[in-house]
């Protein structure tokens, strides 16, 4: 249905050139907003047009990639910064008015800048001023607005408990509304689980332009916007969530190994005990490939685990020097300290810097980055593990972060929330490609580097299908054009980010947004006339353009296949399975 050049617009204005038109479509989402607007006094100052002086600057506020910061990305006819919820209720029912895409944007962390960002013409609904942050200590429980930011959320809660916390994602600028509504995790995922799993309450505004909470919503849609994604419902307002208790002193650490230094054996053995130890303690590991220190010259793989443990370092260190000797964890490798401070480390703040540093938000700085997702069901091999540290050296600089999970995350039902990978899951890679090199051609070579090791993985990693994480959104695994193959490619993408729980996400989203007006990339489709959930998935990745045929016969003995089938299978389907 988009998009719709609005009527009256053609009306008034039959031959006017573009800027004509965009200043029509300013003076009438204006006059629309005004009048929908409960306080319509100074609504024009939270309205930007691309000739406002300030709208590069709102904009940019929120760019967090800087791939798409940009004179050449597509920009939006209209920025509206609301103020209140009645602003929310406006944009939702002008934009629709006018036949415009909405996107909405709070902390602006899309990896594949989704929030602000299309081919199709858009307004960009940014909820920044609405980050209230209420915490009821008694209640053990706080009010967050979508605007808000982690480093907020966590702040306010550290000035009125030190033994109160929530577990969410680790880096402090992320946006509560994003995050939270795509399943955001962090590091005490073990222990509590998902952001998600801790949402008590919820007001969103819905298609219609009302204002709904849990229980005027119901239980459908406030069980989709717990990790379905809320863009794809709704404007999600704020979350009610449940505060989680944390102990006065955790403990962190960080040791690394290069290959020269037996990170080999490390890494082997932190695939089993990482996801099974003690649920208190979180051990994220980086491979990533360097310069040696030992034999100049040359390059090798760096393991970094970094953890937090949800105690003290005694306990800590003899757990480790059971479970995992290989890391020879020492106490002077480890830190003991608040958990606030330990949130200002693990957002790479230095050991004593103030928690009001969790409060800037004003960061107009971003590198370039690029990301992809994968679970891992079965341990890799050690062999499958050297041969991947060659192939990552040979690329050159795309890394590889695993999350484990276990714990917590294996005793949750998979659709206790629309979130799937729950147990059976050994830990989340997290492909990691960061660049400072502006242009286009910078951007193509790491793309290029992140999708080839993406090909490689693919033995290792969950199958049939694929399976993504949203929050870290990656567009190379589908996208729809709200058109009408909408559901078809919507299942492509639905199926990896949130399996058997795609078909309850489709039906809440065809009874609350019939007319896919919260369209986006990808977001979740309405029904097709014919309701087909079954049949074979369109799972497979094609990647024999990125692979040569040597590394796929190595790829196979690996796997220990039979060539013939599994060649026969690349021909097919550029499968790599057994
Ligand atoms: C540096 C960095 C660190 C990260 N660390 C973590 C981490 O530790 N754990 C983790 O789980 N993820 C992490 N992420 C991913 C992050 O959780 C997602 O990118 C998340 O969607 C960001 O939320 P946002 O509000 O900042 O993003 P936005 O770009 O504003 O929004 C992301 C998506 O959510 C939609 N949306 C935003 N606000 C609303 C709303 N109010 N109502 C409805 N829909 C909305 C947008 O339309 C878009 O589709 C990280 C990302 C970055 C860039
Ligand atoms: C944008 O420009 C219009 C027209 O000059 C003006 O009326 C409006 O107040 C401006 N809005 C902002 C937010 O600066
Ligand atoms: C405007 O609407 C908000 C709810 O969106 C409400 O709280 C407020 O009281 C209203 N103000 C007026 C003047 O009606
Ligand atoms: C851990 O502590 C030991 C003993 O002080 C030290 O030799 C080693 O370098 C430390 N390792 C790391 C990674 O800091
Ligand atoms: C975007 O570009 C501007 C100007 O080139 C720069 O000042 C700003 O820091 C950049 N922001 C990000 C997020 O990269």
């Amino acid at each position: 249905m988009f998009p719709l050049i609005p009527l009256l617009c053609l009306l008034l204005l039959p031959f006017s050139a573009p800027t004509a038109a965009a200043d029509s479509v300013y003076s009438t989402f204006l006059h629309c907003f005004q009048s929908n607007s409960n306080s319509s006094a100074g609504v024009s100052s939270i309205v930007f047009a691309r000739e406002n002086a300030s709208y590069t600057s709102v904009l940019r506020a929120y760019i967090r990639n800087a791939r798409f910061n940009t004179s050449s990305a597509p920009k939006p006819v209209i920025i509206v910064t609301p103020l209140t919820e009645s602003h929310v209720q406006s944009a939702v029912i002008c934009s629709k008015k006018l036949g415009i895409q909405l996107k909405i944007r709070s902390g602006g962390h899309d990896y594949e800048g989704v929030s602000y960002i299309s081919d199709v013409e858009f307004i960009i609904l940014d909820m920044s001023n609405l980050r209230t942050v209420t915490v009821d200590v008694a209640d053990q429980s706080a009010w967050v607005g979508a605007g808000a930011t982690l480093g907020e959320v966590y702040y306010r809660i550290w000035e009125k408990s030190k033994v109160l916390g929530y577990p969410a994602g680790v880096c402090p600028t992320v946006g509560v509304g994003g995050h939270i509504s795509g399943g955001g995790y962090g590091n005490m995922l073990r222990k509590y689980g998902l952001a998600v799993d801790h949402v008590l309450d919820a007001r969103i505004v819905d298609v219609k332009g009302r204002i709904l909470d849990s229980k005027s919503m119901g239980e459908d849609l406030f069980w989709a916007i717990k990790g379905g994604g809320g863009a794809s419902f709704g404007v999600v307002l704020a979350y009610k969530i449940r505060l989680v208790p944390v102990p006065e002193t955790v403990t962190i650490f960080r040791v690394e190994r290069t290959i020269e230094q037996n990170a080999a054996d490390l890494v082997v053995r932190w695939q089993e005990v990482a996801p099974t130890t003690d649920e208190n303690l979180f051990m994220r590991l980086l491979l990533q490939p360097v310069s040696s220190k030992i034999k100049k010259g040359t390059r090798t793989i760096r393991a970094s685990v970094v953890a937090l443990f949800l105690g003290k370092s005694e306990e800590l260190v003899s757990l480790l020097k059971k479970e995992l000797p290989e890391l020879g964890l020492q106490k002077e490798n480890c830190t003991e300290m608040s958990w606030i401070d330990s949130v200002l480390w693990w957002g790479n703040f230095d050991i004593g810097t103030s928690p009001e540093a969790l409060l800037d938000r004003n960061v107009d700085s971003a590198g370039f980055l690029r990301r992809k997702s994968d679970y891992v069901q079965k341990p890799i091999s050690r062999d499958g593990l050297n041969w991947l540290y060659k192939k990552m050296i040979e690329i050159g600089k795309t890394g590889l972060v695993f999350n484990p999970y276990g714990g917590k995350m294996s005793e949750i039902s998979s659709t206790a929330t629309p979130f799937p990978h729950r147990a059976g899951n050994l830990y989340k890679i997290q492909y990691s490609v960061n660049w400072n090199e502006p242009g286009p051609e910078a951007d193509q070579e790491f793309v290029k580097q992140i999708r080839r090791l993406y090909s490689f993985m693919t033995p290792f990693v969950s199958k049939n299908p694929r399976q993504s994480f949203l929050n870290y959104r990656d567009l190379d695994i589908g996208i729809n054009n709200n058109d009408k193959n909408s559901f078809e490619d919507g299942k492509v993408y639905g199926f990896k980010y949130f399996g058997e729980n795609f078909e309850r996400l489709v039906k809440v989203k065809t009874a609350v947004d019939p007319e896919n007006f919260f369209w986006n990339e990808q977001s979740i489709p309405t029904h097709s006339r014919k309701l087909d959930f079954g049949g074979t998935m369109k799972s497979a990745e094609k990647i024999e353009i990125l692979l040569t045929i040597n590394e796929l016969y190595q790829l196979a003995d690996l796997q220990g296949c039979i060539l013939g089938r599994l060649l026969g299978q690349f021909a097919a389907y550029g499968h790599l399975g057994c």
